[in-house]
């Protein structure tokens, strides 16, 4: 088969992204703009009017990078979804548009397991555990029978949120994470806190009213962000390991802005490790939300022989990663 090459558009919340990648894996461009607020709260009609703005720009910039005109372009992608609507909706219609203008086919994806398949690529993990931590998201996601199975994830908030919550009620803005994670490193004082796992699964939201309480009893935000970061990322390395000793897998692969972090990064290294398991984690840029991870989801469910007709495709905000048919491995 010919060298394809896949355009790929995200927009299922804050980040709009345009990303390049061909068919043998080679990333092409990888560019992509945030919406972001001082108060940090996403505003659903705010963040799609940031994208609509933006969305030319990204992808001239884009192009630009590749080095490509837009009739190099041989396959369209989007996010189609899990996402907020009005974002996800600017995302599609610019993909549309798009595919149209150039005659060429449009292939919608799915945001969690872009994810996964561009960690695959970048590490070269086989057959890994995701775990996936992101703002909206905390999911133990792995291949098994057909498809991408959730076998752990958040009962209520993702962890991202989780983080973000409690560094805006400390006053650190947004996003938290990286502040969180910087004050962490300044203390090693373990105050005990929620541990809430159930069977495979986590909750977050006794832990964020627990550190909520102690900040307003005075607790040093040093000890309170370390503790934090202890307690949840301990939660979220234990449902790991449960996955992969269930499932026999010995890859562990990170997905998502949380797995940015260092600690986290480093107590999944430790448990592998005890396990004797390898531990995969692409570089930040392909953590985080970015185009090219859709752009490469698209590769392979177009050489799968995935298509589908421009007019019936539609958004799916709620889609879940365990609805998607995987036909490409
Ligand atoms: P999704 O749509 O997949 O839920 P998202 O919109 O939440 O994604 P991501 O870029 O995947 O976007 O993740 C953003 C989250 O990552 C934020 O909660 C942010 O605080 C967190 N984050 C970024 N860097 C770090 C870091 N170094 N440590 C901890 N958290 C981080
Ligand atoms: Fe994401």
């Amino acid at each position: 088969m010919k060298k394809l090459v896949c355009l790929g558009i995200e927009s299922t919340a804050h980040t709009f992204g345009v990303g390049i990648i061909d068919s043998k894996g080679k990333v092409l461009a990888n560019v992509r703009d945030s919406y972001t607020t001082k108060k940090g709260g996403i505003i659903p009609n705010e963040a799609a009017k940031h994208h609509k703005k933006i969305k030319d720009k990204i992808l001239n910039d884009a192009l630009n990078e590749a080095g490509l005109a837009l009739n190099d372009i041989n396959i369209i992608s989007f996010s189609q979804g899990p996402g907020i609507a009005p974002c996800l909706l600017q995302g599609m219609r610019f993909a549309k548009e798009l595919a149209k203008k150039l005659n060429i086919p449009l292939i919608p994806v799915n945001h969690c397991i872009a994810h996964l398949e561009i960690g695959k690529l970048l590490t070269k993990a086989k057959d890994p555990v995701l775990l996936y931590v992101s703002g909206a998201n905390t999911q133990v996601i792995s291949y098994a029978s057909g498809k991408y199975r959730i076998f752990g994830e958040t009962l209520d908030i993702g962890v991202g949120n989780f983080i973000d919550s409690f560094a805006r009620y400390i006053g650190l803005g947004f996003p938290g994470g990286p502040r969180i994670a910087e004050l962490a490193k300044k203390s090693n004082n373990f105050i005990e806190l929620p541990y809430s796992v159930k069977g495979m699964d986590v909750a977050f939201s006794g832990l964020l009213t627990n550190l909520k309480q102690k900040y307003d009893k005075g607790n040093k935000i040093e000890e309170l962000s370390f503790s934090l970061q202890e307690h949840a990322f301990a939660m979220l390395v234990e449902v790991s390991e449960r996955a992969m000793a269930h499932l026999k897998k010995k890859e562990l692969l990170l997905g998502g802005g949380v797995a940015c972090n260092t600690r986290l990064q480093e107590m999944c290294k430790i448990m592998c490790k005890e396990r004797d398991a390898k531990f995969f984690c692409p570089p930040n840029e392909f953590l985080t939300d970015n185009a090219t991870m859709i752009a490469w989801l698209g590769i392979l469910m177009f050489k799968a022989g995935q298509r589908c007709e421009i007019e019936k495709v539609d958004i799916n905000p709620y889609e879940r990663t365990d609805d998607v048919e995987v036909k490409w491995l």
